[in-house]
């Protein structure tokens, strides 16, 4: 595509900006409620609500809280919640096996989520970060993060995930071979209707940061993951990681972070056409958050403008933090 005017007075951009109707006939991308998966948290008990210091207006919900969190976002038309663990220190271990319990935190909410409000699709975290006592999205040995061992947890995770009633699962991890085994397993249990929204292109971030105290992972975390998670510095990486997943059988591919990668998520979605998904993730929720609680920045405005982004670049939806509230506003007809 070659965009083509006339040379000025022919052409005035102007025109077409001069009234909303002018202007809403010429918009080129839309915001809708469709395209918003929520992230929330987790935690144990029952009624418990913990705001999360570095996310203001985030809360760690307990299951029972969580499901009506979930019954909020099916009423207002967001399809899909993305559910994350806050896990006590003494459950996590360096073998993991908390990840595959039936009954871990996550599973419980997912037959929890599933049973009163089974319109939401609810989609899983598949690594090992939040059980591990390592703080790594791997099994570690030697200070080195297993690959191979570390998938075949990542299967027995995903099919417990998947025997709760999960709907997509996320891989998360950025082990090599995951989604080509998680994918096999499905299949051989008979799970075949259960979608892979792989993070393809995920980058070792700064702007995880927030969320690792969320889910309590930062205690945990020596060292970084830039042995797994991309170089900030690439490209082209991200298009061969999206083929291969894609060949391996993930249905839908996501860029994290979010904002900083827009170029990624364009790049992606002009070579595959595959669904799109992008994160908004925790720093940005919070850079924005915050310079909104400051009164820097109109908060509602930044909020929708940032969403817009992602579509513009390319995304059929971002899971983004902000989704109640800009669902809200995009219900009131201010997006
Ligand atoms: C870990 C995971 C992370 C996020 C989602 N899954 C953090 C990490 O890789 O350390 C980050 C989400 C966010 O920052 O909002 N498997």
């Amino acid at each position: 595509m070659r965009p083509i005017s006339a040379a000025f007075p022919a052409a005035r951009f102007r025109r077409l900006r001069a009234s909303p109707a002018l202007r809403a006939l010429s918009q080129e991308n839309s915001l809708s409620v469709g395209d918003l998966i929520w992230p929330v948290f987790l935690c144990d008990g029952v009624g418990v609500t913990q705001p999360v210091a570095s996310m203001p207006g985030v809360v760690r919900r307990s299951v029972d809280l969580v499901v009506k969190a979930a019954e909020e976002a099916a009423s207002l038309g967001i399809p899909a919640i993305c559910l994350f663990p806050y896990t006590l220190p003494e459950v996590k271990t360096a073998d993991c096996v908390e990840a595959w319990n039936p009954d871990n935190l996550t599973n419980r909410a997912i037959r929890a989520i599933k049973a009163a409000v089974p319109e939401i699709a609810v989609m899983t975290d598949v690594a090992l970060d939040p059980y591990n006592s390592n703080g790594h999205d791997g099994l570690v040995v030697d200070g080195h993060i297993l690959n191979d061992e570390t998938v075949e947890c990542l299967v027995r995770m995903a099919l417990a995930q998947a025997e709760s009633g999960a709907d997509i699962l996320g891989p998360s991890d950025m082990m090599d071979g995951r989604i080509g085994a998680i994918r096999q397993a499905l299949e051989a249990a008979g799970h075949k209707h259960v979608a892979i929204l792989s993070y393809a292109a995920k980058y070792a971030s700064a702007f995880y940061g927030p969320f690792r105290d969320a889910v309590g992972a930062s205690g945990a975390l020596k060292g970084d993951k830039k042995t797994y998670q991309m170089n900030p510095a690439n490209s082209d990486e991200a298009l061969r990681l999206v083929e291969r997943d894609l060949m391996a059988g993930a249905d839908m591919v996501m860029v994290k972070p979010g904002m900083p990668y827009l170029d990624i998520c364009r790049r992606v979605k002009d070579t595959f056409g595959a669904p799109t998904y992008a994160y908004q993730v925790s720093g940005e929720y919070a850079m924005l958050k915050g310079a909104a609680l400051n009164g820097w920045i109109d908060g509602e405005k930044s909020m929708l403008e940032s969403l817009m982004a992602f579509r513009r670049a390319g995304c059929d939806g971002v899971l983004t933090y902000f989704a109640l509230e800009a669902a809200r506003a995009i219900r009131a007809g201010r997006a």
